[in-house]
């Protein structure tokens, strides 16, 4: 990276599910941890515990581990603390750097007591050669504990989480990967995990942007690192955590005997019929990748979503989504529901109802049809379908 800070993270190209298995990351991970050589050597984060021993293994054999004089711990999440118990069972003199909130969760994992060092917005460590790493807490980027730290000099920002994505290469740096595969999975990551943060994401990233700092690389901990035009992804982020949304409606439903898919594949028609310039997605949540699903949910103005009435309620995919969508918080999209029934018909007020308490503007009470639809049902569907692209 420069002649005195390096990779030294893992690339995870088998990772094909996330926090446990709730995000698919099709194009696996990587485990960002860097090694800063001045006066001082310091190691800002660590990597996943099934990797631990690799990795302090390998500190060891290039000759780091033993003159390491403390390590940054921007983050609690064991996809980079996991290193921190193997690491400092062979250097338990080793200060860690971390946030207030960084030592409740650091112990919270590990139940250690390390050699804590707190620290706050504001505070330095120096590196020598007049160098240093100034730290800047990030609370809820994306836990309580979440900071950043920005070397002088050098004018590299470690943002850890914040601006990374789940992309296994060994390209290193963002210029040098399909630019078309890195936004994808940017968005997708902003999509899933940072959308309830938005408010706090927006303000921390005016507060670093008004102390102007010059800044040649932003050092995530997943994925690429900026080089190119690294405030590309600031900038990104700040569109993103103001209500983003383009001019895109996404269906997602699922249907047991064919009838509510008759009737989301009908909306599809009829909005793009009413609106042709409006990118129209419809996905069957129980065959289609939730996350994938969740991030064009992100990207629209507008959703509807679709279920028959199963005894007295949704299928399971369309609800575990709708719990999915109370927790992502998404503001300033509308939304309507849809479905098919046979007699009670429950389901689609049980739509409408949560997508209204998750924050959605919910349009009219939605759109039923009883049994499989026949062609009046499927004609006033289209209608439907084209008085809702009139409402968004
Ligand atoms: Fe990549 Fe919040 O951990």
């Amino acid at each position: 990276m420069t002649q005195t800070v390096s990779w030294v993270g893992k690339v995870d190209w088998d990772l094909l599910r996330f926090h446990g298995d709730e995000y698919s990351t099709h194009k696996g991970s990587t485990y960002n941890s860097y090694v800063v050589e001045e006066e001082k050597t310091v190691l800002i984060d660590t990597v996943w515990k099934p990797y631990s021993k690799e990795f302090v293994d390998n500190l060891e054999t290039e000759g780091i581990l033993g003159g390491l004089d403390a390590v940054i711990a921007q983050h609690a999440e064991s996809d980079h603390s996991g290193a921190l118990p193997d690491l400092l069972a062979r250097r338990p003199d080793l200060p860690v750097y971390c946030s207030t909130n960084g030592i409740k969760s650091l112990k919270g994992h590990y139940h250690k007591d390390w050699n804590f060092k707190v620290v706050k917005t504001g505070d330095e460590y120096d590196l020598g050669n007049g160098k240093k790493l100034v730290f800047i807490e990030a609370p809820m980027l994306h836990w309580p504990d979440s900071m950043f730290s920005y070397m002088t000099g050098d004018a590299i920002l470690f943002s850890n989480d914040a601006f990374g994505q789940h992309l296994a290469t060994e390209k290193l740096y963002n210029d040098l990967v399909d630019q078309d595969e890195l936004y994808d999975e940017c968005i997708k990551y902003y999509a899933n995990i940072l959308t309830p943060f938005s408010t706090l994401v927006k303000a921390k990233i005016e507060q670093v942007l008004s102390l102007k700092l010059p800044v040649n690389m932003i050092a995530t901990s997943h994925g690429v690192i900026w080089r190119d035009n690294p405030t590309q992804i600031v900038l990104k982020y700040l569109e993103w955590s103001q209500d983003y949304k383009e001019d895109r409606v996404t269906i997602l439903y699922d249907t047991m005997w064919e009838g509510t898919r008759a009737l989301a594949d009908t909306l599809a028609l009829a909005i793009n019929d009413a609106s042709p310039a409006t990118t129209v997605i419809s996905h069957c949540l129980s065959k289609f990748d939730k996350n994938d699903a969740l991030t064009d949910v992100f990207r629209s103005k507008a959703i509807l979503l679709g279920s028959p009435t199963v005894g007295k309620g949704l299928l399971t995919a369309v609800a575990g989504t709708l719990e999915e969508i109370k927790g992502l918080a998404f503001k300033g999209k509308k939304a309507a529901a849809f479905g098919t029934y046979g007699w009670s018909g429950e389901a689609v007020k049980i739509m409408v109802d949560s997508l209204a308490k998750s924050g959605f503007e919910v349009v009219d009470e939605g759109f039923r049809a009883m049994w499989n639809p026949d062609e009046d049902a499927l004609k006033a569907a289209y209608e439907y379908g084209r008085a809702f692209a009139a409402k968004i």
